[in-house]
């Protein structure tokens, strides 16, 4: 017998269930022993508080373009992993007491970077774990590209389109927020697809006045409008001086919902132009996956389908230079992937003309 548990940790995104799907189909496909699999319900809580229901071949039928999870989710946070909860109970003990009272052979964990600290955590406890890359960020060190990812810079970019025809006829400055958390790579993705004539991210702080001479540059060109993307995440130069301590007090006093919002009115009280903001929030991570992001997740699924069958614990399935790898949960957990300011992309988007604010 092979037993399987299975959970969906940290912020959904699009295709957490093809992913699931895709590892159930490889094992069931191709294991020599009977296969049970046990699904935790709302990620690390399932398997704290065990709460789980069996699932056969059946439950993943239908769902590879079904947004969402079917386990449901949740936020464990990791520095509070080692606190006893509210009763008292030492989390990590009681998820490895359920792992051992069910007999599992392993713990296929779909989540992001915070989730991945926790998967290593587990797995240098002697559990045996697999993880797959899932975040709309992208931002997971060890693999290029998450999935979530490209169904999020689709639907990013078709907000940043849609914002294009009324602010044209409006001739007015916009600014989409896009989400990505500290790192820009959906908000850079999104921006270029979608035209941005600024993009500001979280590795590139911007001068609020390059900002304002860009959108002054394009009004003496001629042209009505301007789109400003904004990372969820971005910082101005000025705040990206400040000392840790100071930041915080800033935000502590913060009367703006978000960044773009303190950016609008600085733009608005150094040019006098009106300045709407749109934030999709988070439609972006809602619906269902893209056609890159089913295959990209079914064949992620595949290949942690093959290091369980081979027994293989321990690492994340990602992908790197265009080919599926497996990565040490070691060196994933506790890493983040940045974009590099000097990347190509980068570059390449500053020849097209396009503002960083840098
Ligand atoms: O990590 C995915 C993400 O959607 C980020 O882009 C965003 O900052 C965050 O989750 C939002 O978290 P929550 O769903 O808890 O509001």
């Amino acid at each position: 017998m092979l037993r399987i548990g299975m959970l969906t940790s940290g912020g959904d995104c699009q295709a957490l269930n093809a992913a699931m799907r895709g590892v159930v189909k490889c094992v069931l496909n191709n294991s020599k022993e009977p296969v049970e699999i046990y699904g935790f319900e709302d990620g690390y809580k399932g398997l704290i508080y065990s709460r789980f229901r069996m699932l056969t071949g059946k439950d993943f039928s239908g769902i590879l373009t079904r947004g969402g999870t079917i386990l449901g989710t949740s936020r464990v946070p990791f520095k509070t992993i080692h606190d006893p909860d509210e009763n008292g109970l030492d989390k990590v003990a009681a998820m490895k007491q359920n792992y051992y009272k069910l007999q599992l052979d392993c713990l296929v964990m779909l989540g992001g970077n915070g989730s991945h600290k926790t998967a290593n955590l587990l797995s240098e406890e002697g559990l045996n774990v697999i993880t797959l890359p899932k975040t709309i960020d992208n931002d997971l060190w060890g693999t290029d590209m998450t999935f979530g990812f490209q169904s999020a810079v689709d639907i990013a970019t078709k907000a940043i389109d849609q914002i294009h025809t009324t602010a044209s006829s409006h001739g007015r400055v916009f600014i989409v927020e896009i989400m990505g958390h500290k790192v820009g790579w959906l908000p850079l993705n999104a921006g270029i697809a979608g035209g941005a004539d600024i993009i500001l991210l979280p590795e590139i702080p911007f001068d609020i006045n390059k900002v304002v001479d860009k959108i002054e540059e394009r009004d003496k060109a001629g042209s009505r409008f301007t789109i400003i993307v904004v990372a969820e995440g971005a910082i101005s130069k000025t705040d990206a001086a400040l000392s840790k301590k100071d930041y915080k007090k800033k935000l502590e006093n913060y009367k703006y919902p978000s960044v773009s919002y303190e950016i609008a009115d600085l733009i608005t009280k150094k040019t006098g132009r009106e300045v709407r903001v749109t934030v999709p929030g988070h439609v972006q991570r809602g619906g269902e996956p893209c056609p890159y992001d089913r295959v990209f997740a079914s064949r992620l699924g595949a290949e942690a389908g093959k290091l369980i069958l081979k027994r293989e614990f321990g690492y994340m399935v990602g992908y790197k230079n265009r080919e599926m790898v497996k990565v040490p949960l070691a060196e994933v957990a506790g890493k983040l992937k940045t974009l590099d300011p000097k990347s190509d992309i980068i570059k390449e988007a500053k020849l097209l003309g396009i503002c960083f604010g840098d």
